[in-house]
């Protein structure tokens, strides 16, 4: 299982965006995007605008994380736009299986976002309708809060619905993942990281990719880090 790290801008300068994206470039897997509405959170973002402008500049793929009210309606223009995946969250989403069919017929790969205090199990039946499941590690709608340990079990568990499921779905962590945290994630059976701060409140930003994706291979492979 290959480790993929996918730094979120809203860690990094939103008036240098383009800048910002090609300074991780080289070393990430993903640019993460965080889409927030000021009704599904209490935070204000980016939106397609600027995805779209993202998009003619970033030589990374986007991964459009929507924390939106009305997901059903305005995810598959990310998708259509070129965004690489498009995750929509469950606590949001009337028509889930509409909505990531959509983002699926629209090209992108098709992520389901759920809470910390959202149980996994009632999705267990969406498995084959995503490429991507995403268990915050933090309440949704600010970076640089501190890593929800509480969910970890609970990655774990999704880690066992997903190989009982049989598919490639990924298994993405998204909040206070940082080179403390990382190595528990990844024991727990994580294989895409989103990290913010970790990486763009980093003095050198791509060692610290680098240096994430070193901790969770160690980790996954059940070693310890060199
Ligand atoms: C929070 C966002 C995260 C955020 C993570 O709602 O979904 O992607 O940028 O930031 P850090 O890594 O700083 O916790
Ligand atoms: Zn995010």
């Amino acid at each position: 299982m290959s480790m993929q790290i996918s730094p979120s801008i809203l860690a990094s300068d939103f008036a240098r965006l383009a800048d910002e994206a090609a300074t991780v470039a080289a070393a990430a897997d993903w640019l993460h995007v965080d889409v927030m509405d000021n009704h599904f959170v209490p935070n204000l973002t980016i939106g397609l605008p600027v995805v779209e402008a993202l998009l003619r500049h970033a030589s990374l793929p986007l991964d459009c994380h929507l924390m939106i009210e009305d997901p059903d309606r305005w995810a598959p223009a990310y998708a259509e736009a070129g965004a690489g995946n498009v995750t929509i969250h469950a606590e949001a989403a009337g028509s889930p299986v509409r909505t990531l069919r959509m983002i699926r017929a629209a090209g992108a790969r098709a992520g389901l976002g759920i809470n910390p205090a959202t149980p996994v199990e009632p999705y267990t039946g969406l498995l084959p309708e995503i490429d991507m499941l995403l268990l915050m590690t933090v309440e949704p709608g600010f970076g640089g809060q501190p890593f929800l340990d509480m969910v970890l079990p609970k990655v774990r568990r999704a880690r066992e619905l997903i190989a009982r499921h049989g598919g490639s779905v990924w298994l993405q962590v998204d909040g206070g993942v940082s080179e403390e945290t990382i190595s528990r994630c990844a024991e727990a059976g994580a294989d895409v990281f989103v990290a913010g701060s970790a990486v763009f409140g980093a003095d050198d930003p791509v060692a610290a990719v680098k240096e994430l994706r070193a901790l969770a291979g160690a980790a996954a492979a059940g070693g310890r880090p060199r």
